[in-house]
């Protein structure tokens, strides 16, 4: 039984020519005269096109018109060696069917410069483009990446809910899910809305992150890690920022602080190392594209090429920094002794920016950072509290370019600590009760941290906007698709 038809990509590789094949795909470009036509045909396997070589006087003429771009069609022919430079092989075709056609008035995706903004606002059609194809094969690889890392590691995959009751970063941005009609609420004796009647019976939204349901997975199954969407309302239009995204988290009994810091150092090497090992057609291409874009920069503000940044990644560690070490760094900067940031570092306390992480990353360090001991009023509540009263036991992973990529920290096992943190934020140890029971029967340390799926890809494919790394981006105002 045949199970798979060819694609673009097995023919590309195939060694054996002269022999009849069949391919489908979409039509890139058209060129040629007269007697010979070359088709470039994509199907979505591979950045590279397939040449099918067309001799006209074999075909109707009305329908060699209708092989438009962004036409899909059927070719039979045979696979040669090709002659032509550019290409190893191509097809000549001995039967073509137009399957659908797109008409060349109308349909949006020319073979010409498109900018990404266009692109955003056609995102149904952006997959045809050598860009988008590229960035989403690399997506796929690297969720491919991530379940073989852990899988390989002895963690186990565990699917936490979309829909909760909690806030786990406490920072009160969800969305709400409800059924209860918007224009008539049932109120309590307070005058408030009632969601006791709500569907649910008490309020929910949707999930900020897997941790809590994460932790405890890991305080039976040893090791757990969470995949999925996770959502957040909030209002912030950053080339960083997505209010729907997906979070990597994985959770593990009795790791510290450090033992966190070194798998997350690992995880994040091995997918760019297998990003360069199974990718590699795709990031020549992007990095094809940024080099022509950094052509336009003066030399000062040139980045690195793509590929060689990702090595350079690989092969050195990262620095590990204490909050109040970095800072003092930013405090003696130039840049903030200038008044060069747009958020001027005042002192011990301060939330750091991006701008700041990308300082220490870029300018300072000139390597990714760890930071690690930030002060416990910017951090959730179940970080581990530090023996100085002060600090958690945080660790936040700074990339060039992306600032914060990996959230995360050894957690408070300690009973009696965890509920007075709570009471002090103001969170219902009564509606946690189940979350606490973890530190009531058989506590132990343990650790976890949550990777931006989209901030990895951003670095990974060195594109600029989150938004273009993500099938159907949702931002404020934008839930289009
Ligand atoms: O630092 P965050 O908020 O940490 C947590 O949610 C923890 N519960 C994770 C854990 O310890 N299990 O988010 C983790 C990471 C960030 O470092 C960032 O990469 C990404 O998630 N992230 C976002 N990515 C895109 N859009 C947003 N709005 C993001 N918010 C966070
Ligand atoms: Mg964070």
């Amino acid at each position: 039984m045949k199970t798979q038809k060819a694609t673009v990509k097995d023919l590309l590789q195939s060694g054996d020519c002269n022999q009849e094949v069949e391919i489908r795909g979409w039509v890139r470009t058209k060129r040629g005269n007269k007697q010979v036509n070359f088709i470039a045909l994509n199907d979505g396997s591979t950045i590279n096109n397939i040449q099918i070589v067309v001799e006209m006087t074999n075909f109707p003429e009305e329908m060699m018109k209708k092989v438009t771009t962004g036409a899909a069609i059927y070719v039979k022919g045979l696979l040669v060696e090709s002659a032509g430079s550019g290409q190893s092989h191509e097809i000549q075709a001995k039967e073509l069917v137009v399957l659908g056609e797109a008409d060349p008035e109308k349909y949006p995706i020319q073979p010409k410069k498109h900018s990404l903004e266009f692109l955003r606002d056609v995102a149904h059609l952006r997959f045809r483009t050598n860009i988008f194809g590229a960035v989403f094969r690399i997506r796929h690889a690297m969720a491919f990446a991530i379940h073989q890392y852990f899988n390989d590691h002895g963690f186990y995959y565990l699917h936490t809910p979309l829909i909760t009751a909690s806030d786990c970063e406490g920072a009160g941005e969800t969305f709400r899910v409800t059924t209860l009609d918007p224009k008539n609420p049932p109120l309590d004796e307070k005058g408030e809305v009632d969601f006791k009647q709500d569907f649910f019976g008490k309020a929910t939204n949707l999930t900020v992150s897997g941790q809590l349901e994460g932790e405890l997975g890991a305080m039976a199954l040893g090791k757990i890690y969470t995949f999925g969407p996770t959502f957040r309302a909030e209002n912030s239009n950053t080339t960083r920022h997505l209010s729907e995204f997906w979070m990597i988290e994985p959770e593990m009994a009795f790791y510290d602080l450090e033992d966190n810091m070194d798998l997350a150092e690992d995880f994040l090497k091995y997918l760019i190392r297998y990003a360069l090992e199974h990718c590699m057609d795709d990031l020549k291409f992007l990095s094809a594209r940024l080099q022509e874009e950094e052509k336009n920069k003066k030399a000062e503000d040139r980045s690195m090429e793509l590929i060689e940044k990702l090595n350079f990644v690989l092969t050195h560690s990262f620095e590990r920094v204490s909050y109040t070490e970095a800072v003092e760094i930013l405090m003696n900067s130039k840049q903030n002794k200038n008044g060069k940031f747009q958020y001027p570092v005042s002192g011990w306390g301060v939330d750091l920016q991006s701008e700041h992480e990308r300082y220490l990353v870029e300018k300072h360090f000139k390597k990714p950072v760890i930071l690690t001991g930030y002060p416990k009023e910017i951090k959730a509540f179940y970080m581990k509290q530090n023996p100085d009263g002060k600090t958690v036991a945080a660790m936040d992973v700074l990339f060039p370019q992306i600032g914060e990529i990996i959230g995360g920290s050894q957690r408070e096992e300690n009973y009696d600590k965890l509920v007075n943190r709570m009471k002090e934020v103001g969170i219902s140890t009564e509606s946690m009760s189940y979350y606490l029971d973890t530190r009531r029967f058989g506590s132990a340390v343990h650790s976890g941290f949550g990777l931006g799926f989209e901030r990895l890809l951003l670095f990974v494919t060195g594109m600029g906007n989150i938004r273009d790394v993500i099938p159907f981006p949702r931002t404020p105002k934008n839930a289009e698709f």
